[in-house]
């Protein structure tokens, strides 16, 4: 669902399937808010702001971030997370999606889902009486991009305005960016082989919520795509669950690397930023990922803190 209306409405109780979910006022503030919640972990202050509550983790896929960071800032906020393995939830296999809901949500106060199709955390949301966040699916991954957003403003002071080039599959990553984009001012530049281009409802969705204030451009030249850009972001060439398709995509992807040379053609300060894990070699080169344009890790940090802040914001 767009949020065309402006105005910070309470976040409390809503699902976070998708950045749509938050209006661009609502993103911004949540964005404070980790600023916020950052600097108070930072000087070891303490902020229970969600003393007593829980929140359940299922998840499909593996995961290292999204599930420590929601772990750890459950901890941190004075609640408490609990992990349940796809062996033992068998979501939609060893129990229907929707009992799932019912019975996670009749004894926690929210759920993370980490799931292989969408329609998952779609029909959890419509089943479950806590809030739903997606920790990724096949079509976003909203909570990467809180923390993506996050470390862009940390670097530049500012979202809008800025542009962002986004090289390699059209995939979840950059359906939330493109969304999270356009929520936030910023103009987004998507390179990709013309076979792996992002959903042009997505495409256009953004369109619809940037109008006027900031560009969605789709390309597949990569040198055409990056010029000028302050920000240059990849993600894997095969996501989790097209491991078979690797090979292939190694191929098809091949002109697609975050490299030096690509660089050349950007900004000599340009932010390279990657969600992680990194595939070195293959989208970015091991000498990308190290140097110093890079603040891949001060991203993956920032998953801390924007998902405390999301929490916060749903839960309180
Ligand atoms: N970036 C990200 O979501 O990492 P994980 O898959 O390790 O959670
Ligand atoms: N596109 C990747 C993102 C991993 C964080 C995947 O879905 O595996």
């Amino acid at each position: 669902m767009i949020q065309t209306h402006e105005g910070v409405r309470g976040m409390k109780g809503r699902d976070f399937l998708s950045m749509t979910d938050l209006n661009s006022a609502e993103l911004t503030q949540l964005l404070e808010t980790a600023t916020e919640l950052k600097a108070q972990t930072k000087s070891g202050q303490p902020h229970h702001r969600l003393a007593g509550k829980t929140l359940a983790l299922v998840f499909e896929k593996p995961s290292l971030r999204t599930r420590l960071s929601f772990d750890v800032g459950m901890f941190q906020l004075g609640g408490r997370a609990f992990y349940l393995s796809p062996q033992e939830v068998g979501l939609g296999k060893r129990e229907a999606v929707r009992d799932v809901a019912r019975v996670i949500g009749s004894m926690t106060d929210a759920i993370v889902a980490r799931v292989n199709r969408h329609s998952d955390v779609e029909e959890l949301a419509q089943f479950s009486p806590v809030p739903i966040i997606n920790g990724l699916s096949d079509l976003e991954h909203p909570c990467q991009v809180l923390a993506d957003l996050l470390t862009i403003k940390e670097r530049f002071g500012q979202l809008a305005g800025l542009k962002m080039a986004y090289i390699g599959d059209g995939n979840n990553m950059a359906h939330s960016l493109i969304l999270g984009a356009a929520l936030s001012k910023l103009n987004i530049t998507i390179i990709a082989p013309p076979d792996y281009r992002p959903s042009e409802k997505i495409v256009a969705q953004a369109r619809e919520i940037a109008a006027g204030h900031s560009t969605i451009e789709v390309l597949s030249d990569p040198v055409l795509g990056v010029r000028g850009a302050d920000i240059i972001y990849t993600d894997v060439w095969a996501s989790m669950g097209q491991e078979e398709e690797a090979e292939e995509r190694r191929v098809i992807f091949a002109a697609y690397q975050v490299n030096d040379n690509l660089l050349e053609y950007m900004r000599p300060d340009a932010l390279v930023l990657h969600c992680l894990p990194a595939h070195r070699g293959d989208e970015i080169t091991e000498a990308v990922l190290e140097s110093k344009q890079s603040s891949v890790f001060q991203q993956a940090e920032n998953r801390l803190h924007a998902q405390k802040a999301l929490l916060v914001h749903l839960l309180s």
